[in-house]
């Protein structure tokens, strides 16, 4: 048997893979022998759980949960405020008007409400709102019908609602791109700003949807550290390597060149290094998947193009960056 991730980072952080109702299945061995912290990838958002104002689904959330619990698996809850897959009943009331400020408010209490009192003592953090930075240079906050209707204060709403709903959970605010010197800035002086107004956050989480390219490791470094200065926790929350650069759009590969597995390999060293260099604010490292069968990047940024971004290769064996995982804990 290979060596437990979760062992191998046991005095740093959680390991964790984001996981559906069809990969517990598929990749159980992998996902129970390495990992002690599970995100479901699509099932808890506002889309998968609340789809008419009157109709909770929760049957996919509540396998995942029964799964994790059966494993004894963490459980990071994503995501409750997004402007992706979220309802439109919610924006937009039957007689087609649109809702007041108030109105939707009390929408987002409840919903923020129901989902986390059904797991309430069961997910230990949340993604209270996810990616309402925006990615254009001199715009603060990402156009969003939250923040449409409600203005900027829709995210200290969500994560007060939170903190009222599950007072144990930690709640964080969670991006991409997010060791882009220009995005980085913005969401720290947004986490900032909460943490001045007394507002209840405790973490931020960093996706990390990276390649074996960019971002630079000394940017990678710069983020975290600018966030750590915060004194939040920090949780890498989706990571993955894409073998191909940024603007590589090629669709003709059919399995990875022995290249893009050295170059990633070493990129994993690298950047688990420097994670394990912050373990005293960095306390959790999910990947967005576990095995190189199935990944949301086989449909990003190009629909249908393999992608092999993990540790585990399509047949679950151990590839050259869990190898160089092992030699990062041996040193
Ligand atoms: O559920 C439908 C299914 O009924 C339908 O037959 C099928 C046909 O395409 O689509 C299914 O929905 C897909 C859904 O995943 C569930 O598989 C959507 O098309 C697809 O767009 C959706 O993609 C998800 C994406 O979020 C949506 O924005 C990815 O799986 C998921 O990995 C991705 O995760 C996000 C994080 O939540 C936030 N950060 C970025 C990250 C990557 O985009």
């Amino acid at each position: 048997q290979h060596q437990q991730l979760r062992d191998m980072f046991a005095d740093d952080f959680y390991i964790g893979a984001a996981v559906t109702p069809f990969t517990i299945q598929k990749q159980e061995g992998l996902i129970t022998h390495h990992f002690n912290s599970v995100t479901a990838e699509n099932e808890m958002k506002f889309v998968s759980v609340h789809p008419t104002e009157d109709e909770y689904t929760f049957e996919k959330a509540d396998k995942i949960m029964s799964f994790a619990k059966e494993n004894n698996l963490n459980v990071r809850g994503h995501t409750l405020v997004w402007h992706n897959q979220t309802s439109d009943w919610i924006f937009e009331n039957e007689d087609g008007s649109t809702p007041t400020r108030n109105q939707l408010l009390e929408r987002m209490k409840s919903h923020i409400n129901t989902v986390m009192g059904r797991y309430k003592g069961q997910i230990y953090a949340w993604d209270v709102v996810n990616e309402a930075i925006s990615d254009q240079d001199g715009e603060f906050l990402r156009p969003s019908k939250w923040l449409d209707i409600i203005g900027e204060d829709f995210i200290a709403k969500a994560f007060e609602f939170a903190r009222e709903a599950d007072p144990n959970a930690l709640l964080f605010y969670n991006d991409y791109n997010e060791v882009n010197p220009e995005k980085r800035d913005k969401i720290y002086k947004l986490v900032k700003s909460l943490l001045d107004q007394g507002v209840p956050i405790d973490g931020i989480g960093l996706q990390g949807h990276w390649n074996v390219y960019s971002p630079s490791i000394d940017l990678i470094r710069e983020a975290i550290e600018k966030y750590a200065s915060l004194d939040v926790k920090l949780h890498i929350t989706e990571l993955d390597i894409s073998v191909f650069a940024h603007e590589d759009k090629r669709t003709d590969l059919k399995e990875p060149t022995e290249e893009m597995m050295t170059l990633q390999a070493e990129r994993y060293k690298e950047i688990f290094q420097v994670f394990k260099d912050y373990r005293k604010h960095l306390t959790s490292v999910t990947f967005w998947g576990v095995a190189d069968d199935y990944t949301w990047l086989d449909n990003f940024p190009v629909k249908g193009r393999k992608n092999w971004p993990f540790l585990f290769d399509e047949n679950h064996s151990p590839k050259q960056s869990y190898q160089e995982l092992t030699r990062l804990h041996d040193s």
